[in-house]
């Protein structure tokens, strides 16, 4: 049976009962409008754990003024029905007023605050989205606290997201296991996202040459390849010509530092617009 739940008490008593009760419990947190890409995590969560909460809550602290925030798709039915069919115990899915207290105050004059690294958050994602790691990893923190799982389940498609949460449960001593999952695509090679719905038939072509150019970097570098200058340009020349490049980065996924030469554990991390959508996409190199 899966029930949908508002209030934060009443997850509490469910988990107090799970625990005594000697169960694992998994961890699955989204924003909702759920695809195959949080199935993914959602059938891995039921597979390692007893009893598994799925939280779906659109959150306005990691949104900035310009962002999304107001357009993010919210289907909850639809979020439910697939939960319920995949057998998750709880949907998690409280206001902005829970979460938040009733006057919503959201800024850090009025709230406590996870800061992560500024070397981890002021790059990448983080550069164009100002304060967008300190809200997503507060709003996990909170999750955390309230669901108390024994394993949580990040995406490797939000790779620096996967990598602070993975730092924060490290430096803030949280007894609790990250399991990263792989990136789930379309046939053609498109990441799932929330935000593809966004896309029309001609921004969903080009977004395709994304993923195509982290394709070219990885069979360079099969190929022996390893500068990421060199690495760089023959990317740049995959990715069709509408296509807004905001960055694309070697990083080395053991420490974030950024790498001139590829090597094992290297992510290879693409932002880019296609339209007014904005699209992440990434590899890890094995
Ligand atoms: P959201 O974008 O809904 O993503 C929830 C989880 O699903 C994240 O861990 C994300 O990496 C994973 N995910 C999304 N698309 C995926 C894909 N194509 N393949 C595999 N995993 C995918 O990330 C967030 O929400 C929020 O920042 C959150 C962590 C919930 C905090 O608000």
């Amino acid at each position: 049976m899966t029930i949908l739940i508002n209030k934060i008490n009443d997850v509490k008593n469910n988990v107090k009962i799970w625990k005594q009760q000697g169960l694992k419990i998994g961890l699955v947190p989204t924003m909702g409008a759920l695809h195959k890409g949080h199935e993914a995590l959602i059938k891995k969560a039921l597979e390692m754990c007893d009893k598994v909460v799925v939280s779906v809550f659109v959150n306005p602290i990691q949104f900035g003024p310009n962002e999304d925030y107001d357009k993010y798709p919210r289907t909850i039915e639809n979020d439910f029905s697939i939960c319920l069919k995949n057998g998750v115990d709880i949907v998690f899915a409280p206001s902005t007023d829970e979460m938040y207290g009733e006057n919503n105050k959201l800024s850090n004059t009025d709230l406590t605050f996870v800061c992560p690294p500024y070397n981890i958050v002021d790059c990448m994602c983080g550069k164009s989205r100002p304060g967008h790691f300190d809200g997503a990893a507060t709003v996990v923190l909170k999750l955390f606290n309230i669901v108390s799982p024994d394993f949580a389940f990040f995406g490797q498609k939000d790779a620096q997201q996967l990598f602070i949460i993975t730092k924060m449960v490290k430096d803030l001593n949280l007894d609790l296991t990250i399991i990263p999952c792989p990136i789930v695509r379309e046939q053609d090679g498109l990441a799932l996202s929330s935000r593809n719905i966004y896309l029309n038939s001609e921004e969903r072509k080009n977004a395709l040459t994304i993923n195509k150019a982290l394709k070219q970097i990885e069979n360079l570098y099969r190929q022996g390849i390893k500068d990421t200058k060199v690495l760089f340009d023959s990317a740049i020349s995959v990715l069709d010509k509408n296509i807004e490049l905001e960055y694309l980065e070697f990083r080395n996924f053991d420490n974030f530092d950024k790498t001139d030469e590829i090597q094992k554990n290297t992510l290879v991390a693409i932002a880019a617009k296609s339209g007014k959508t904005r699209l992440i996409d990434n590899i890890i190199i094995r």
